[in-house]
């Protein structure tokens, strides 16, 4: 198992690029199931988590292999068994993502139930709701989904989320794709992945309107033609990235990405001092001195992400004053804080809330990873602490960030990787 180790305190300079979405790969690759035939994916980052949905489609019967260049090539074949067993389903929950597709084009599915997660319980009854008010008949067994669509299709609905859910909204989004008359989708989430899915199911021949918006609706076809399809920069990696160029001394252009996804992490890099500029092909970050205490809140889209909340804590942790971070999306995310504690973060948690008093500067300790953006935040710990930081159990982030040491080496990061 591997470790990064990093000696803190060098101010990161230059340029670096960021690498597609995960978490837009992830459904692009489900919705390849939905039409037969060869499929290519540019421009998906080559992580853990995408592994494991290769290992699924192929498990399901598909061939699944990288093309020339970075392009993922999928070839769903005529027949294919349905299934997504626990062992893959557990190891990543963005499995769940076949269930919509499986059922619409192929009739069934079975898919086991993801169960809890280190950043919460994260029940997927919005996807059975919709997928039922679609005229799925769903039973649990057995702790699998069996869903089956009666006469072999869905048909078209009208359904609000309790809440707005992504995965949920790309699952069904997918499965209307195929179903029999409209579907209006209320209460969407609003995220760039889901725009991203949007595009790339209408480049399938899918009538989708009104994503990005909490209303979409869908006009169901009956078939649709192979993906070829780009995927979004990674917001949640060039905001990690800006993070590091926000610490004291930096200077960091951060190429590749798109700033109007990133709106609410900028303005809160603006509120603790880092100047946050456009720049060609991105935007540029310096991090002035000490970062200001400032307050946020975790939202959906165009909110702040809570995929970011860890990173940012990080500044907070050494700023001038206290900040109050609360995290209204999931009820467990603060598992960052003990570790961070380790390093001389003066953080209490009370519920939803975290209480952040900064300190003049952190030290360097072993600490152990707990999610995978949890890690980040102590890669980031560790680049501005005071010797040298051990992040173990670094499986964690490399489920969502392609060789992030690698990265952050070229802007003078003291940081390698070595077998724990
Ligand atoms: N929720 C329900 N019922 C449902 C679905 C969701 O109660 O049926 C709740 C969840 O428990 C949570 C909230 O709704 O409290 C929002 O969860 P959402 O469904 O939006 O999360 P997700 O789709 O499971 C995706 C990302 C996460 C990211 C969240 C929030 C993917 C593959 N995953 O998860 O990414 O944190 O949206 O933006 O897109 C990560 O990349 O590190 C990561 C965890």
């Amino acid at each position: 198992m591997d470790k990064i180790l990093i000696d803190g305190g060098v101010p990161l300079r230059g340029e670096v690029a960021v690498s597609g979405a995960k978490n837009a790969a992830l459904p692009a690759l489900a919705a390849t199931l939905l039409a037969e035939g060869g499929h290519a994916i540019h421009n998906v980052p080559d992580l853990a988590d995408v592994r494991t949905m290769g290992r699924l489609l192929s498990h399901m019967g598909c061939e699944v292999g990288r093309g020339d260049g970075r392009a993922l090539e999928v070839r769903v074949p005529a027949s294919l068994s349905p299934e997504a067993p626990y062992e893959m389903v557990k190891t990543m929950r963005a499995s769940v993502l076949v269930l919509g597709p499986l059922v619409a084009r192929w009739g069934r599915a079975r898919v086991s139930l993801p169960g809890g997660c280190a950043i919460g319980a994260r029940p997927i009854d919005q996807h059975l709701k919709a997928l039922t008010a679609l005229g799925a008949e769903i039973e649990l067994e057995h702790g699998y989904v069996e869903a089956r669509a009666p006469r072999g299709r869905l048909s078209g609905t009208s359904f609000v989320f309790d809440l707005p859910t992504v995965t949920g909204t790309e699952n069904v989004m997918m499965a209307a794709a195929l179903a029999e008359g409209r579907t209006v989708l209320g209460n969407c989430a609003r995220e760039p992945e889901v725009v991203d899915l949007a595009d790339a199911l209408r480049g399938m021949g899918a009538r989708i309107e009104g994503d990005g918006t909490p209303e979409i609706r869908i006009e169901g076809v009956t078939g649709l033609t192979p993906l070829r399809h780009r995927v979004v920069p990674d917001r949640i990696e060039a905001g990690t990235l800006l993070v590091a160029g926000a610490l004291p001394g930096g200077d960091v252009v951060v190429r590749d990405c798109v700033p109007a996804h990133l709106e609410a992490l900028v303005e809160k890099l603006r509120a603790v001092g880092a100047s946050v500029e456009p720049a060609p092909g991105g935007l540029r970050v310096v991090g002035d001195g000490r970062p200001r205490a400032t307050d946020f809140r975790t939202a959906p889209f165009p909110g702040f992400p809570t995929d970011m909340q860890a990173q940012m804590m990080v500044l907070l942790a050494i700023a001038s004053g206290s900040s109050v971070v609360t995290e209204t999306v999931f009820e467990n995310r603060f598992m960052h804080v003990l570790e961070l504690t380790r390093l001389g973060a003066d953080i209490a948690v009370d519920g939803k809330t975290a209480l952040v008093k900064g300190v003049a500067s952190l030290s360097g300790a072993p600490v152990m990873a707990s999610d995978l953006r949890a890690s980040a935040a102590l890669v980031l710990a560790g680049l501005v602490a005071r010797d040298t930081t051990e992040v173990l159990r670094v499986y964690h982030l490399d489920r969502g960030y392609e060789r992030l040491e690698e990265k952050l080496a070229p802007l003078g990061a003291r940081i390698r990787r070595v077998k724990a």
